[in-house]
């Protein structure tokens, strides 16, 4: 029960790593509180994690909009009194909407920045102050390997999950001496939906060259990058802060052969 006594906001928790995550964190004792703009996928984990005896609510919001942000936290003080864990989880990928500046319409630019990084500013900005008023916590923010390598195509995406990692760093520094620590989890090939709309299902994707590339020879599932969640939300990691966690299998490390 690593995380007893603890209530925890997870966004996007409807499917994908969100999901997962919100399954590990209300098995290890925490209140979740899930987030997410698709009704019926937050109702449904809601259901599944009561009845396996574990505490949670469904929240319908949408990251980018301001309104939805400040319900959000609102109910969770309403409902549970206390806030330690921030799970920044959500995003979009805009598939073949997305493209190189040149080509990538500013509607699309703006819609990516919108959910995945004002989004993100939204949730720290009206989820930090909680934190801390509940005596400390974690808030966890999410890049890729989009984030740390030049990967061409989905440069509305890529900005956003460079900008990840600098806000992580600004805000590591800025909360920590309020017992907020911020970390970062950069995965890369994670086995949902998300993988399926933006490599799986593109003609252009070569799987064999990705798989080559990555030294485990596979993708990630949900459920590692939930345990991984799980270890930066608890005490566990009560001395990391400002770390960008790449959890991708060794293919951001790997030499293009
Ligand atoms: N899957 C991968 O291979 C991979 C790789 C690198 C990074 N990531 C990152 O991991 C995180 C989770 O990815 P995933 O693969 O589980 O994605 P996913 O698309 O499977 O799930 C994302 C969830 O977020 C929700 N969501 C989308 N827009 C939202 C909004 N505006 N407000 C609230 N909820 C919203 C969706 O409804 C969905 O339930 C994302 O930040 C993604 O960028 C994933």
């Amino acid at each position: 029960m690593r995380l007893k006594d603890k209530v925890a906001v997870i966004t996007g928790a409807g499917r994908g790593i969100g999901r997962a995550a919100a399954d590990l964190f209300a098995q290890e004792g925490a209140s979740v509180v899930l987030v997410d703009v698709c009704e019926n996928l937050g109702a449904e984990a809601q259901r599944t994690i009561e009845g396996n005896g574990g505490k949670a609510i469904f929240i319908h919001a949408d990251v980018a909009r301001t309104e939805d942000i400040q319900g959000l936290f609102a109910t969770t003080m309403e409902v549970y009194g206390a806030l330690h864990v921030l799970y920044n989880n959500a995003a979009i990928f805009a598939g073949k909407d997305d493209g190189p500046v040149t080509t990538v319409t500013e509607e699309v630019w703006d819609r990516v920045l919108g959910v995945n990084l004002r989004g993100l500013f939204l949730c720290c900005k009206y989820g930090v102050p909680l934190i801390i008023e509940s005596g400390g916590g974690s808030v966890i923010t999410t890049s890729s390997s989009a984030g740390v390598l030049g990967i061409p195509g989905c440069d509305a995406y890529t900005a956003t999950k460079g900008a990840t990692i600098a806000l992580t760093r600004s805000m590591a520094v800025e909360f920590g001496p309020q017992g907020v620590r911020v970390n970062c989890i950069a995965p890369a090939g994670v086995d949902t939906e998300m993988l399926r709309e933006s490599s799986l299902d593109s003609e252009d994707f070569d799987e064999d060259y990705f798989l080559q590339r990555t030294p485990f020879r596979r993708y990630g599932t949900p459920s590692e990058i939930a345990r991984l969640a799980l270890f930066l939300a608890s005490d566990d990691s009560s001395y990391l802060n400002g770390a960008i966690v790449r959890a991708d299998g060794g293919i951001t490390i790997t030499p293009i052969s």
